[in-house]
């Protein structure tokens, strides 16, 4: 073996162990906090939708990107549902959802690489889902505030 052929040897099975011991770590442990460090070492996204829009309403959603169809989805009130992804390294990564209630049908990108960056980066994107008087809108959670106060309108 060369010296070199040593050294590759040698790096490789640090950088397993290493590996392998923030694996172990973070296993051992429990809590958001972590699970959100580890998500956010992998670039993993959890995407979570609540249903907020009262009066004892139902919500019925389907999310889409252009290669998964997550499947619809009953949500009771005040109940949730979500979702993990990695986003795409190249190109971008969009999940759209069509959100039904009562009368209303609206669709929405519920992420979004080229609007959810910088400051409205979110590992997990926590998104209220609310009824109103222009057929509602929705509010993703801010960590800096604490609240759900990051709110859009429906893309249609
Ligand atoms: C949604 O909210 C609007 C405005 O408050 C209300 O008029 C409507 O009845 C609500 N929709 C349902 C299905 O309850």
């Amino acid at each position: 073996m060369k010296k070199w052929q040593v050294y590759v040897v040698v790096i490789s099975l640090f950088v397993h162990l290493a590996a392998s011991r923030v694996e172990t770590i973070i296993e051992g442990r429990t809590g958001e906090i972590t699970n959100k460090l580890f998500d956010g070492i992998r670039g993993r996204r959890t995407v979570e939708i609540i249903n907020k829009l009262g009066g004892g309403l139902t919500l019925t959603l389907h999310c889409k990107s252009k290669d998964d169809d997550l499947g619809v989805q009953t949500l009771a009130p005040d109940s949730r549902w979500s979702f993990k992804f990695t986003p795409a390294f190249f190109g971008t990564t969009r999940f759209s959802c069509n959100f039904k209630w009562g009368g209303e049908s609206h669709s929405f990108d519920i992420y979004d690489d080229d609007r959810d960056v910088g400051d409205k980066q979110c590992y997990l994107c926590s998104w209220n889902i609310y009824n109103g008087s222009q057929g509602g809108f929705t509010c993703r959670f801010q960590e800096s505030t604490g609240r759900y106060d990051i709110c859009y309108v429906w893309n249609e």
